[in-house]
């Protein structure tokens, strides 16, 4: 016999609309295969008066998410707003009501993970978040069940659908940074304010998530290192393309001997010959290495209304089987006291460098000079000579460096920027041999 359960969705926009969709077309088949039978009983949304797709269940809606939460209806509260405030008091009301929480909002678990995972071991209520990371791609499940027997060696992704389809843009159709931003936001990929896309919080949270089930202790996003794509110009781009690369806003988690964890997230160049570099537009991947398992990959769309929808509607169904039974996981239960970040300055590739200098002799022998004190070997460097104004007075000047840390890199660029020469900061990108 199916087991019925009552739905309840605080946000009715891209993800929400998927979700209620996705549960009305595959409802026989989710019945038939989970004998569950969920339906949607009460929608909060910001406002009542919107147009909403046809069929919707406009008499189910209000404006108050507390009604949502405390419906008699309403066994599972799925939490699809965004942001960490008002999305947390919605899911600590209901682990406090002893409902299940999925959710799909990796800024909430990143900054605020600790108190709600805390609360929904007191009130022995699960959270579910396969959502919050990498879309459709079911890479939580796989951290919290599947790898359970595996020692964690690294994971190197690319887990922001909207800044991988801007690169992408940017690299085949030479669109400007801005335009394709534009479209990524028209197709749904986007967060509803876009800032986290492009400046590598949205990845970077996603990237703690999966370090944190990995290695068992909660993370402080303070601790972290994260650049966005907002610097990325056309330049880089076709210079990554000239010496083999392409442009990827890389997440890297690696545990190294002496137990640290270096985690980063930063606009890399990667081999062109590698797998990761032909993961273009919204699709995400994440290379998982475990020391029973060895490599593997995770590949699909990690964004969008109908993959987050799917990420959710399993998340439903799991938190659905789970109801009535005692324990089980909690989303996130931490295993270790504390954890040891690798200092981002101890951290080692070789980079890419982007100078805005003065066209004025000397130049080049300048910034070659300081890079030699500081014993930062030089592998390749051109300044291209723009077409359209080739008498600038100002110029772009691109130097590739060999492995040092970053730490000195970081001191020595702080001094060529003391030189006179060079009009803003420079612009770094690591160069990852995967
Ligand atoms: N804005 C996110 C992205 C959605 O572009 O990847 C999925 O988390």
């Amino acid at each position: 016999m199916s087991k019925k359960l009552g739905i309840g969705l605080v946000g009715f926009g891209t993800v929400g609309t998927g979700v209620w969709e996705t549960l009305n077309r595959n409802f026989k088949l989710i019945s038939d295969r989970s004998s569950v039978q969920v339906e949607i009983m009460r929608i909060a949304v910001r406002d009542i008066n919107k147009s909403r797709p046809e069929g919707a269940p406009n008499d189910r809606l209000t404006t108050d998410w507390s009604e949502v939460v405390h419906d008699a209806q309403v066994d599972i509260v799925v939490e699809l707003i965004g942001g960490t405030t008002t999305a947390f008091d919605i899911v600590a009301a209901s682990l406090r009501a002893g409902k299940p929480v999925v959710t799909g909002n990796k800024a909430l678990l990143a900054e605020r993970g600790k108190e709600l995972f805390a609360l929904s071991l007191e009130f022995d209520t699960p959270i579910h978040f396969e959502a919050a990371v990498a879309g459709g791609i079911p890479i939580i499940k796989t951290m919290q069940d599947s790898f359970v027997g595996n020692r964690i060696q690294s994971m190197v992704g690319i887990i922001n659908g909207t800044s991988n389809y801007i690169l992408e843009r940017m690299t085949d159709a030479g669109l400007a940074y801005e335009e394709a931003l534009g479209e990524a936001q028209q197709l749904g990929y986007a967060e509803a304010d876009p800032t986290l896309d492009v400046n590598g919080w949205d990845a970077a949270h996603k990237a703690i998530l999966l370090a944190t089930l990995a290695y068992g202790f909660t993370i402080d996003p303070e601790d972290v290192y994260v650049r966005g794509i907002e610097m990325v110009r056309g330049i880089d781009i076709d210079f990554a393309k000239r010496l083999g690369f392409v442009v990827k806003l890389l997440c890297v988690v690696r545990e190294h001997d002496n137990g640290d964890i270096e985690i980063r997230t930063q606009p890399s160049f990667i081999p062109g010959s590698h797998v990761l570099s032909s993961v273009n537009g919204v699709f995400n991947a994440v290379a998982v290495q475990g020391d029973a398992a060895g490599e593997s990959l995770f590949y699909g769309r990690g964004a969008g209304k109908d993959p987050t929808a799917s990420s959710v509607v399993a998340d439903i169904v799991e938190a659905a089987l789970g109801l009535g039974h005692e324990g089980g996981h909690r989303g996130f239960l931490p295993y270790q006291k504390g954890g040891k970040l690798m200092c981002i300055e101890d951290t080692e590739t070789p980079y890419y460098v982007r100078f805005d200098v003065n066209d004025e002799p000397g130049v080049i022998a300048k910034i070659a000079h300081a890079l030699a004190d500081a014993g930062i070997g030089i592998s390749g460097t051109h300044s291209p000579v723009n077409p359209d104004n080739p008498d600038a007075d100002f110029v772009d000047m691109v130097f590739q460096l060999h492995t040092c840390r970053f730490g000195l890199l970081k001191e020595t660029l702080k001094k060529i920027e003391q030189l006179g020469c060079v009009n803003s900061r420079p612009v770094v990108f690591r160069i990852e041999n995967l």
